[in-house]
Parts: C-alpha cells; sequence; structure tokens
C-alpha cells in the first residue's frame, strides 16, 4: 500500500518539529520545502539518517521553492512559512502589525498557489500567524473548499490549557478534558464549563481565582514562551498540528478546536474562527454547535471581531 505525503512548507522551528513528530509517529513520508534550500534539505537528511535508529520506514526529503515538484499528490500540506515579528537591523523599528500581514499574505498565497497545483486533493493545514487571517489568504489562493483548508490553533490553545491544569492539579495530562475555542490571540476562550477532570467539574477542583489565573495563562501562552526563549514556541505548535494530521490521515473523526471557516455556525458567516470541529479523510467533515451561555458568547465575540479586524486589513 503506498504510503501517504505530507508536504511541510517553511522548514523553520515548526515546520521542521511537525516533520519530526510525524517521522516518530511513523505517519506519512514527508517533504519538506523552504526559501532556504540548504537548511530544508539538511533538516530533512539529518532526520532521515535518525530513521535506522528507530526502525522507521518512511521518506524524508527536503528542497528550496524551486523544488515544489517534490510535494505533488501530497495528501496534506502543512504551511509554516512566514516571518516572525522581529525589529528592523537596520531602522531599529518593529513592522507595524498590518505591515506583518501583508508580509506573510504575500508568503502564504504564493504557498497555497504553488501547492494547490500540485496537491489538488491535498487537506490544508495552516500554521502562519496571524493564524485566522492566513487560513483566508490560504482558502482566497488555494481555489479549495473551506472544509480542506483548516487552521491550526485551537489544538495548540487547548494542549497550553490542559497542561497548566494537570500542573495545577498534579494529575495525569490524560485525564484533563476541555477545550479552546475562538481566534489565535489573546481574546480566545478557554470554557471551562466544558472543563473537567475525569468526569469531574473542573469548578468542583480548583478555585476560581486559580482557575482564572490559568486561563489568562493560556491566552498568553504564546507570550510566555516568546519571553523565556526569545522567539516563539515550536514543540507544542508542531504537536497540535500533527494531532490534526493523523486524524485526517487515518480517518479518525476526531474533535478537535480548529480554525475552521464559518457558514452561518455560531452566528458568524465567512469568518475563520476556532470552532469543535470534526477531522477526517475529507478534513473538517463537521462542524459541531455547542450550547454557549451569555457570557461565553460574548467572549467569542470579542475574540471574533479581533480575527475580523484583521482579516479586513487583508482586502479580499
Ligand atoms: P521560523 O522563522 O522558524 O520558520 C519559518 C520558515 O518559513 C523559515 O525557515 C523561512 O525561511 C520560511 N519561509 C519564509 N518565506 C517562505 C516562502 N516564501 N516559502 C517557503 N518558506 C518560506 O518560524 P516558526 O517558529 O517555525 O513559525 C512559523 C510560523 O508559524 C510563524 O508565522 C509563527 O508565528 C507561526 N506560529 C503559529 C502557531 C499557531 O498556533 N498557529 C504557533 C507557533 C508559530
Ligand atoms: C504561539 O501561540 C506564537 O502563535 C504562536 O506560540
Amino acid at each position: 500500500m503506498a504510503r501517504n505525503k505530507v508536504s511541510i512548507i517553511g522548514a523553520g522551528n515548526v515546520g521542521a518539529t511537525c516533520a519530526h513528530w510525524i517521522a516518530t509517529r511513523e505517519l506519512a513520508d514527508v517533504v519538506l520545502i523552504d526559501v532556504l534550500e540548504g537548511p530544508a534539505k539538511g533538516k530533512a537528511l539529518d532526520l532521515f539518517e535518525a530513521t535506522p535508529v528507530f526502525k522507521l520506514d518512511l521518506n524524508i526529503t527536503g528542497g528550496g521553492t524551486d523544488s515544489y515538484d517534490l510535494t505533488a499528490d501530497s495528501d496534506v500540506v502543512i504551511i509554516t512559512a512566514g516571518v516572525p515579528r522581529k525589529k528592523d537591523p537596520v531602522t531599529g523599528q518593529f513592522p507595524s502589525r498590518d505591515e506583518l500581514v501583508k508580509t506573510n499574505q504575500k508568503i502564504v498565497g504564493e504557498v497555497a498557489r504553488e501547492v494547490a497545483k500540485r496537491s489538488p486533493n491535498a487537506v490544508l493545514i495552516i500554521v502562519s500567524n496571524p493564524l485566522d487571517a492566513m487560513c483566508h489568504v490560504a482558502l482566497n489562493e488555494s481555489g479549495f473548499p473551506s472544509e480542506r483548508v483548516i487552521g491550526q490553533a485551537g489544538a495548540l490553545d487547548t494542549a497550553r490549557y490542559k497542561a497548566f491544569l494537570a500542573m495545577e492539579l498534579g494529575v495525569s495530562v490524560r485525564d484533563i478534558h476541555g477545550m479552546v475555542l475562538g481566534g489565535h490571540g489573546d481574546q480566545m476562550v478557554p470554557l471551562p464549563r466544558h472543563t473537567s477532570v475525569a468526569g469531574i467539574p473542573i469548578r468542583e477542583l480548583v478555585a476560581e481565582d486559580k482557575l482564572q489565573e490559568i486561563i489568562e495563562r493560556t491566552r498568553k501562552g504564546g507570550g510566555e514562551i516568546v519571553g523565556l526563549i526569545g522567539v516563539s514556541a515550536w514543540y507544542a505548535p508542531a504537536a497540535g498540528t500533527v494531532e490534526m494530521v493523523e486524524a485526517i490521515l487515518r480517518d479518525q473523526k476526531r474533535v478537535i478546536p480548529s480554525a475552521v471557516m464559518l457558514n452561518g455556525e455560531y452566528g458568524y458567516d465567512g469568518l475563520y474562527i476556532g470552532v469543535p470541529a470534526v477531522l477526517g479523510a475529507a478534513g473538517v467533515e463537521k462542524v459541531i454547535e455547542m450550547e454557549l451561555d451569555e457570557t461565553e458568547k460574548e467572549m467569542l465575540k470579542i475574540s471574533a471581531d479581533a480575527v475580523q479586524s484583521v482579516v479586513g486589513v487583508l482586502g479580499y
């Protein structure tokens, strides 16, 4: 049986770590593409050289942006290409948010066009920031149906939320159940009403002030890592992405909070935002509409408004 194939465009921290998690789980052959040809080829070769140690049967290849043909007929394409928000070495200024959106729009748009030509049936998983807006770019530029253009954010934000709860309670991460909805930003919406430890409602186990601290820490989880390392996170973001890849390749019908294009669900139309989605071979197979109370709806609206303001910069 032919193996599945996953291409990763952007072989930086998140992209290379996605390749690593995919390899260790033996999910698919991997192709790494980057404007920096040497690092893409080198990381692919280095990772392939590790496969005999763990007896992993998969191919890992890499190339520059003149090697898009390597990606042909991928089942899933992960897009992590982009530039981070960093100081201009000449002016010492940070780019404005809008400038960064425009720069990454150009990059993600070009990547989406290139991969769509060669893998017309692939599911695209977008990781590049600003996440929700970049999903709009990939959707527009690939011409794919929205069920095959999905953003990764909720898997990561939910993992962080669960990790902080497990640390607080001293219990296994396996027994924490919960979800984070909304856009990938400080206005994301953790849902304590739907959080439990082995079925026990979280509010029976964690005091309200502590719970609110954990919610705030989750919202600022990306910034916490930047503060510690100096650049943004990659292990947990890549793990969240590969959780989605696995659900799609193995047609698992997993319910994973994902950035999906809403068509009326939760009262939003034509906007990418994080909601619970059933992920399987077809991509987003269903959006689950949960009942939210008034406070949760208000928080989701604040988050959706924040996403909308970035999407507005794209000019579509
Ligand atoms: P990185 O800087 O390590 O990697 C980005 C890579 O993209 C670089 O290797 C760069 O050379 C490459 N690249 C730039 N333009 C390209 C093009 N036109 N074609 C192909 N490759 C190109 O950054 P990192 O840490 O891997 O993050 C990648 C993106 O993911 C960033 O936008 C980051 O903000 C975002 N991110 C999103 C998360 C999420 O939960 N959605 C979590 C973590 C990061
Ligand atoms: C994160 O949440 C920066 O989006 C990235 O770590």
